[in-house]
């Protein structure tokens, strides 16, 4: 019997997770199936059990639900528990094995995709939701000269620092503020971890906060070139990039995670690339 995935959201029409694990099954001979799931908002459980009774193998989980799985999950990675949230799913019989890929998926498109070591590098995070939470643990374990997490709300940048020197097994240097106590640093990447760009909004950053040389990094995908990216192309830096690397190898991640095969992801990211302009 053909093995069988899904993605789960609401909405789900605009979700590539099935173009790209198609690609992936084919590329490397797997026999499976992947398609959409739309759940109700209040119905996430109930759709994933139907899934799972139908001998459902394993999900992504997209917006609203990583909460819901998370809560739904019987064995959290620490990937997951760091983010509070989950984005990956494998069933096996009642278990509900739960990672959280996101974070590793931008450190490789970075790092591997993107030549950009991390580490001894100083990195500026925006945002201190869930975006900014799946990605700290990964970006710390690269041994990265320092951390600062940036926020409109103050608290939640402390809050995150204070969390990521609790669980990172290194010493990196974590700190959160507001963006006025920046003053003049300079980091040598900069990521916009907001959801600014959703409603093509500009953080108040700095245009000061980029180094020369520097690499801008835009977790949303498919944006163009957003008002962030904008502001680094004013302030001189010519590495831009999107998350389109970041969302192909997550994606990676998890099927290697359910399949034992990791895919190569340059054909999806040349495929689904949407020009910076
Ligand atoms: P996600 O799960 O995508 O990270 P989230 O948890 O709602 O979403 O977090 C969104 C982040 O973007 C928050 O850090 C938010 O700042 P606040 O904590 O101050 O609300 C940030 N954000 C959203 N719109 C923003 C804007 N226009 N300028 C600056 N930061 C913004």
């Amino acid at each position: 019997m053909t093995d069988r995935y899904a993605v789960i959201g609401n909405p789900i029409e605009q979700s590539k997770s099935p173009l790209i694990h198609t690609a992936f099954a084919q590329v490397t001979r797997q026999e499976m199936e992947y398609t959409k799931l739309l759940a109700p908002l209040d119905g996430f459980a109930s759709v994933v059990d139907a899934f799972r009774a139908s001998g459902g193998r394993g999900m992504n989980v997209t917006a609203p639900f990583k909460l819901d799985a998370f809560a739904y999950a019987t064995d959290l990675a620490p990937s997951a528990q760091m983010a509070g949230a989950v984005n990956a799913m494998k069933f096996e019989g009642d278990k509900v094995y739960a990672e959280n890929f996101d974070g590793v998926g931008l450190v490789r498109d970075v790092v591997h995709n993107l030549g950009c070591p991390l580490q001894g590098r100083r990195v500026l995070i925006l945002g201190a939701g869930g975006a900014t939470r799946g990605a700290l643990l990964p970006i710390l374990a690269q041994g990265p000269a320092e951390v600062v997490i940036v926020n409109r709300t103050v608290s939640k940048a402390q809050a995150l620092a204070e969390l990521a020197h609790q669980h990172q097994t290194g010493s990196v240097p974590v700190r959160g503020m507001g963006y006025d106590a920046l003053g003049d640093q300079a980091f040598d990447v900069v990521l916009n971890a907001t959801s600014a760009s959703l409603t093509a909004e500009l953080p108040p950053l700095s245009p000061s906060a980029f180094a020369p040389a520097c690499l801008a990094y835009e977790l949303a995908y498919g944006k163009g070139l957003t008002p962030f990216l904008q502001l680094a192309r004013q302030a001189g830096v010519t590495r831009l990039a999107d998350g389109v690397g970041m969302l192909a190898e997550q994606a990676a991640e998890a099927f290697a995670w359910w399949r034992g095969v990791r895919p190569d992801t340059a054909a999806v990211i040349a495929q689904l690339t949407v020009p910076l302009v």
